[in-house]
């Protein structure tokens, strides 16, 4: 599995809803991609608060399952607010929880959420408009590279307050040597027409 859908608890998102409750916006053209992003302020909209609180106890024992088969170590705590702790406790302070908005030509790049020595490796996007609709294009891309072979590349259309988990970082692949990890970067692709808005929710926060 490198990624689930996530129907429980997050249908229906209102973009308007969000929008209040953001505090910063930023241009990112310098290898990102392109578009806006607004990071959350405290305190957070109940709707985030409670889709993290909500979440991290469901994907905890898949990151403590994934990273024991990688034979990793698993530093996460069983509550949300404790790991919290000791991400501040290890100087990564700075909320993660953002509204990302795409217009007609915007994309994202590649990449990983990695913002510091503590990671939880899975994540979730939940999609706050209908696609084909509210806009063209915007598929959510997930790429695996996988040991020793050529890459493989998911691109998924989110319904409309439907999420999507995913790796952070990477999954146990099982291999004839045993289990080895798959590095796995995410991104979105072009925006043909309109504008589609998302909630990222990671669950580390950035240094
Ligand atoms: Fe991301």
């Amino acid at each position: 599995m490198s990624q689930a859908s996530l129907t429980e608890r997050v249908s229906p998102c209102s973009v308007r809803g969000f929008v209040h409750s953001c505090v910063s916006s930023e241009f990112d053209r310098e290898g990102f991609g392109e578009g806006e992003y607004r990071y959350f302020a405290e305190p957070f909209p109940e709707a985030v608060t409670g889709l993290k609180r909500a979440l991290y106890p469901r994907l905890l024992p898949v990151a403590r399952d994934w990273w024991t088969r990688l034979g990793r170590e698993t530093p996460w705590p069983d509550s949300l607010r404790e790991w919290l702790a000791m991400c501040h406790a290890a100087g990564q302070a700075k909320s993660t929880p953002i509204l990302l908005k795409y217009r007609a030509g915007d994309w994202n790049a590649l990449h990983r959420d990695l913002y510091g020595d503590l990671v939880f490796p899975l994540q979730a996007v939940i999609n706050l408009n209908d696609p084909g609709v509210d806009h063209t294009g915007g598929e959510f891309l997930l790429y695996e590279q996988r040991p020793r072979a050529q890459s493989r590349a998911t691109a998924t259309l989110i319904p409309h307050g439907h999420g999507l988990v995913f790796t952070t970082r990477d999954r146990p692949v099982e291999s004839r040597r045993g289990w080895s990890a798959a590095p796995v970067r995410h991104g979105v692709s072009v925006i043909r027409s309109g504008q589609r808005f998302t909630l990222a929710l990671v669950f580390h926060d950035a240094a």
